[in-house]
């Protein structure tokens, strides 16, 4: 199994490196599960762990014949699916017209009265709630048990997404009552909060990702995600407030059909009103407006229904609205203002992002002075998603930009005004350099798609103060250089207090600390004897394997794994770092060594290259090498009987543990593999051992215990 083909696009796969990569993800997933549910403490980003989960599933669709027994698409209890199948919707689902001003709400309530042949003052109960800002979805019960739902698609037509919907909370499985009608169709929005989406987004940024434009898009793509454990990590939620098909109507108004549905178990939304005129229905939009932007989700007006249910009857419907509602919609929260600059933040991860500083205004009664630009991508006129934006109109300093606002989400810059455009002003030029640190930013090609990341990154790691902390606490970690009492905590404040700057200061913590006036011992929380464990438990480490130090680096792309397959092919760190140093070389000749190695693809070669081509790099890794001398390599005996072999360890093992025999497999040469394939050459199995046993022994795969394995390798 080579790197490569962790980054091989899933169409450019030959049937043989499909089997391998499904083999390799479902053992990765698999290790990502167990940390996950089983040890709450996650390796990896939820992000990037979707990414694997699609890749494993992209993959299965293109091999269907090659989906394993162990796939992870079969078993967390989600159900994938490959496109959405189409729904016919019973009864269509209908938009809304709209009114934009009082005096059309007052025409609307006399169209109302004139078709109803009703005396012009004579009393006409409405209902008024908020209009909400997501998508429509459609949820069929049939005996009270949820069977189906569909988005609203065309309003005929919808996609079903019932795997997706069970998994938001406010929409029940089972309904909550007794006697419900047989059937019931009941509609409603699905939608972000304002603080669920910030924190999405926050988290992408951590994870130096693209961030979302606004809460409905979010909501949108992650309702018709294909992969139904993604929509579950999305906290969506639901506001029920009309119905389709009932197999009997349980109330005669608008509210208490609103109020059976509560009783049902659904979310409706608590500003629903019923007034008997328009005086106070408007009135109730502008309390609704006033409160719009404290309400943490996004709404784009009020809607105004006839409460009399035998009248909606009579009303009716015109083409695609019904003549009984009406949308009355809050004034767009927009306003121009002048692009002053551009400011670049640069991220935990090391990315790059674009703020528009902007000429404050006041839109919708806040006063905005910056805007979210995204990305470079986005600055240029150009979505995340590929597509155009604001028709391509790239951003310029000095522009007359228009600016959107909604509810507590980072304004938008929506247009730009070319006509304004000062003579003279140019493309804003991305940097490419770290504004942090200097260092070089670039943009990585995806190997996968072929594409160019949308997102910038700086490649200082180890030398950014922007990205120092996230740094350490990766050097520190257990998998890295693991040293005891030292963990995120710590990092984070020995490197605000200026203690350490980077990962070779931990090393000179004890020395420095000896001649400082301020010691650690006498810093709040600690104590001789903390302090001198903590120099103590670094001076343990300064000859870890070889591979923890390389992977403790956080070079990107560069885990557990292929620190191991580096640390193997270079022996030593000298040999490593003489190396490293030569891959930037003009001739290409150490670029051309990396991917000679097992394991090293080009995506890994390239970050290499990328982090070695940046010198303050050289700097910290020479004098973390002073002051560490990692253990080398020991050579992997080729004349184990297990060298070259593919090993799987399986069940509880009673005489060692799962990672000393991984280390001992690998010492002897051989590969550990978490899960079972035609590819296997062993199965060491302890009791208990279950599906993977099964399996070797369906696929002919030789089989044995731990006393099996001990005779094997010649240690009994
Ligand atoms: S009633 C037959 N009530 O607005 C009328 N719609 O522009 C059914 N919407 O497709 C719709 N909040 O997605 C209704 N409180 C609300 C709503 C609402 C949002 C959406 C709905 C509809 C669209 C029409």
């Amino acid at each position: 199994m080579t790197d490569q083909n962790q980054t091989i696009a899933v169409e450019k796969l030959s049937q043989a490196e499909a089997e391998v990569e499904l083999a390799r993800l479902a053992e990765e997933i698999q290790t990502h599960d167990a940390r996950y549910h089983g040890e709450d403490d996650p390796l990896i980003s939820d992000a990037d762990y979707d990414a694997l989960r699609r890749r494993n599933l992209e993959i299965e669709q293109r091999f269907p014949d090659l989906v394993r027994e162990d796939s992870p698409s079969k078993n967390v209890g989600f159900v994938a699916l490959d496109k959405f199948e189409k729904v016919t919707h019973a009864i269509a689902m209908l938009s809304l017209d709209n009114a934009f001003t009082d005096d059309d709400v007052t025409e609307f309530a006399n169209r109302v009265r004139r078709f109803l042949k009703l005396a012009p003052d004579a009393p006409l109960e409405l209902t008024a709630e908020p209009k909400i800002d997501g998508l429509s979805l459609s949820l069929r019960y049939e005996q009270g048990r949820l069977v189906t739902a569909a988005t609203r698609g065309d309003g005929a037509t919808g996609e079903n997404v019932t795997v997706n919907a069970r998994t938001i909370s406010d929409i029940p499985h089972v309904l909550s009552g007794k006697d419900h009608p047989e059937i019931i169709e009941i509609r409603g929005e699905v939608y972000m909060t304002h603080a669920a989406f910030a924190e999405l987004n926050r988290q992408m940024e951590n994870e130096g990702k693209p961030t979302y434009v606004n809460p409905r898009n979010t909501a949108a793509g992650s309702l018709r995600q294909l992969d139904s454990a993604i929509t579950a990590k999305r906290p969506l939620k639901f506001f029920a407030y009309a119905w389709g098909e009932m197999s009997a109507l349980p109330a005669n108004t608008q509210m208490g059909m609103v109020a059976k549905m509560e009783e049902w178990g659904f979310k409706t939304n608590p500003l629903m009103k019923s007034y008997e005129n328009v005086a106070a229905l408007v009135a109730h939009y502008h309390a609704i407006e006033e409160e719009r932007a404290s309400l943490g989700y996004d709404i784009d007006g009020v809607v105004y229904k006839i409460n009399d249910l035998a009248l909606q009857e009579r009303l009716g419907f015109v083409s695609r609205a019904p003549r009984w509602a009406i949308a009355h919609k809050f004034p767009a929260e927009k306003a121009w203002t002048i692009l002053n600059g551009i400011d670049i933040q640069v991220g935990r991860t090391g990315s790059l992002t674009p703020v528009a500083r902007l000429e404050p205004v006041t839109v919708g009664g806040v006063v905005v002075t910056n805007a979210t630009l995204h990305n470079e991508d986005y600055v240029r006129g150009i979505g995340n998603d590929g597509q155009e934006i604001r028709d391509g109109k790239d951003l310029r300093i000095g522009d007359h930009v228009m600016i959107q606002r909604a509810g507590d989400v980072i304004p938008q810059i929506l247009d730009v005004d070319i006509a304004k455009r000062l003579p003279g002003s140019k493309p804003f030029p991305f940097p490419d350099r770290c504004p942090a640190c200097g260092s070089h930013a670039v943009r990585d090609i995806n190997l996968k798609t072929g594409k160019t990341d949308v997102v910038r990154r700086c490649t200082g790691g180890l030398v950014c103060p922007a990205q120092a902390i996230e740094r350490l606490k990766h050097f520190v970690s257990r998998l890295a250089l693991d040293i005891d009492g030292f963990g995120d905590k710590q990092a984070e404040a020995f490197y605000q207090d200026g203690m350490i700057a980077d990962a070779a200061d931990i090393f000179t913590l004890r020395e420095r600390d000896a001649r400082s006036l301020t010691k650690l011992k006498n810093r709040d929380g600690w104590g001789e004897t903390s302090a001198s464990n903590l120099f103590d438990a670094i001076d343990e480490r300064r000859n870890v394997d070889l591979y923890r130090l390389i992977f403790g680096l956080g070079i990107r792309h560069v885990g557990e794994q292929t620190a191991k397959d580096l640390a193997r092919a270079y022996g030593t760190a000298e040999n490593f770092y003489d190396s490293m140093m030569r891959i930037g070389d003009e001739n290409g000749e150490g670029l051309e060594e990396l991917v000679a190695i097992d394991g090293i693809g080009e995506t890994v070669a390239s970050s290499l290259r990328e982090f070695f081509g940046e010198e303050r790099n050289h700097d910290v890794l020479s004098r973390l090498l002073k002051e560490v001398s990692p253990k080398p390599v020991e050579v992997a005996s080729s004349d184990s009987p297990v060298a070259g072999k593919t090993i799987v360890f399986t069940g509880s093992l009673e005489q060692m543990t799962r990672d000393e025999a991984k280390a001992m497999a690998e010492r002897l040469g051989a590969r550990v593999s978490g899960s079972v394939s035609a590819k296997t050459d062993l199965v060491v199995a302890g009791p208990g051992a279950g599906s993977k046993l099964k399996k070797a022994q369906e696929l002919g795969v030789e089989t044995t215990d731990e006393d099996g394995w001990f005779k094997l390798i010649g240690r009994t």
